[in-house]
């Protein structure tokens, strides 16, 4: 067939396989010491225990005092976690860290730090088991991620 000889065919198939890979995520971090992959895993943990909290806050679930208390220990142990998986310039795909994380160095670890102190009040308010105790410390919760996000987080690249 002269399709074969087609000094086209190899390319085509290169793209082709580059089109099927990418409809299968990001594929492997082969990256040393894989610091994007590790920190997405803790940032999704951030989520799995601290969305229950807010449903249950929000009344969209009912209210489990104890269920409440684990998962706030649970984002207080992992809130200082992330941190130590951002060497230097690590923003290869699909990280959506901003330069400023490497820029102002000073102002993240100062995000940090109003997050790990509001990690850790809302743990001790959960201890309280009262609702009305936790709200408050949640909600500062809340603002120390969306501050963070704010200035060191990008857009989702696709
Ligand atoms: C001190 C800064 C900071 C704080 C505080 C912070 N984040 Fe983030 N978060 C980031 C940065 C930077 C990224 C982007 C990391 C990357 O993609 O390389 C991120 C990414 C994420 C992601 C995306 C992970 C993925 O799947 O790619 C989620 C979800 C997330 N954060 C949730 C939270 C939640 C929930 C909180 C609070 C409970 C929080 N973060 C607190 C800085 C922060």
């Amino acid at each position: 067939m002269r399709f074969h000889r087609s000094p086209l065919l190899p390319a085509t198939l290169a793209l082709l396989a580059c089109l099927a890979l990418t409809a299968c995520g990001p594929g492997k971090d082969t990256h040393p010491g894989q610091p994007v992959t590790k920190r997405e895993a803790i940032f999704k943990q951030f989520l799995r225990t601290s969305e229950p909290i807010g449903m249950m806050l929000r009344g969209s679930k009912p209210f489990e005092a104890q269920q409440v208390q684990q998962l706030a220990a649970r984002l207080k142990a992992l809130s200082t976690k992330p941190w130590q998986h951002f060497p230097q310039g690590s923003t290869y795909y699909p990280s959506r860290a901003k330069p400023a994380v490497w820029e102002k160095p000073a102002q993240f670890k100062a995000a940090q730090d109003r997050f790990i102190h509001a990690a850790d009040q809302l743990a001790r308010a959960a201890q309280s088991g009262n609702p009305d105790a936790v709200r408050p410390a949640f909600r500062e919760l809340s603002a120390s991620c969306d501050a963070c996000h704010q200035t060191f987080r990008g857009p989702p690249r696709f």
